[in-house]
């Protein structure tokens, strides 16, 4: 393992570009539960009632039950070593995205500044009529469903099932996916796309593609290294590897 571990921080040493992709995993260390894992929230719940347009439109104070749930949950939580490595790799290298599937904002709270939130973010609510979005950090919320001042509901500013992802982040990331030199693919189980076409794009342009994931997944057979453990473990060895003189 430490020579898989030196070999992919000798291309990130190398690296103009560097593209992340990020996934519930990396925050499984910091107490957030992922998707598909044993025990996780797909096991539990139903995507379709909890995480579409017709379920919010069906049943506004269930969905936000569950998305204030998750709210009180993440904000429990903290950023852990995984984050905080990849808010460092940020910072040593030139050209640099993180695009993460995650809504728990950790990525931000531990420094990293060139974040793309592919699927939202939790700590935002926006309007069902008007479209206008605000950040709310009120936990736990006092009135649900909330509603904005025009009357109309106010719903969870994240990406359901079904739905579209914005179009400008959309193309943000495939433009970092197509001219990085080395992708890393972190903590996702790479089923729902287009997410997970990002590391096959970034392989089919020649990039480097490193995965840290403690199980193989769907994108295992095509990446170049699969560093096979926690990301909270992995990614401060790499860091180490970047700042050894
Ligand atoms: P998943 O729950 O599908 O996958 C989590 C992945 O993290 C699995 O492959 C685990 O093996 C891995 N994992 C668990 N602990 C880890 C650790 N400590 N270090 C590294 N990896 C670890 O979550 P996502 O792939 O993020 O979308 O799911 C993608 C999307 O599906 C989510 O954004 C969400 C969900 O439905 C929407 O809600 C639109």
């Amino acid at each position: 393992m430490d020579s898989l571990i030196r070999a992919v921080g000798e291309r990130l040493k190398a690296a103009t570009s560097v593209a992340v992709l990020t996934g519930a995993g990396v925050s499984a260390e910091s107490g957030i539960p992922t998707f598909r894992d044993p025990g996780g929230l797909w096991q539990q719940y139903r995507p379709e009632d909890l995480a579409t347009p017709e379920a919010f439109h069906r049943d506004p104070r269930l969905v936000w039950e569950w998305y204030d749930w998750r709210r009180q949950k993440i904000a429990q939580a903290s950023p852990n070593p995984a984050h905080h490595a990849l808010a460092q790799i940020e910072r040593i290298t030139p050209q640099f995205l993180l695009i993460t599937q995650n809504i728990d904002g950790l990525h931000r709270l531990a420094g990293s500044q060139r974040v793309l939130e592919l699927h939202g973010c939790i700590w935002w609510i926006r309007c069902q009529a008007e479209g206008t979005a605000h950040e709310n950090r009120e936990v736990p919320l006092t009135d649900l469903p909330p509603r904005c001042d025009c009357g109309s509901l106010l719903r969870p500013d994240v990406v359901w099932f079904g739905e579209p992802l914005s179009s400008g982040a959309q193309a943000q990331a495939f433009a970092a996916a197509e001219e990085c030199d080395v992708f890393l693919t972190v903590g996702t189980s790479a089923f729902v796309h287009p997410a997970a076409s990002l590391p096959i794009v970034a392989k089919n342009h020649g990039a480097f593609v490193a995965e840290i994931n403690p199980v193989p997944t769907q994108i295992t057979p095509l990446v170049d290294s699969h560093l096979q453990g926690q990301a909270g473990v992995i990614l401060p060895k790499i860091l180490s590897t970047l700042t050894k003189t």
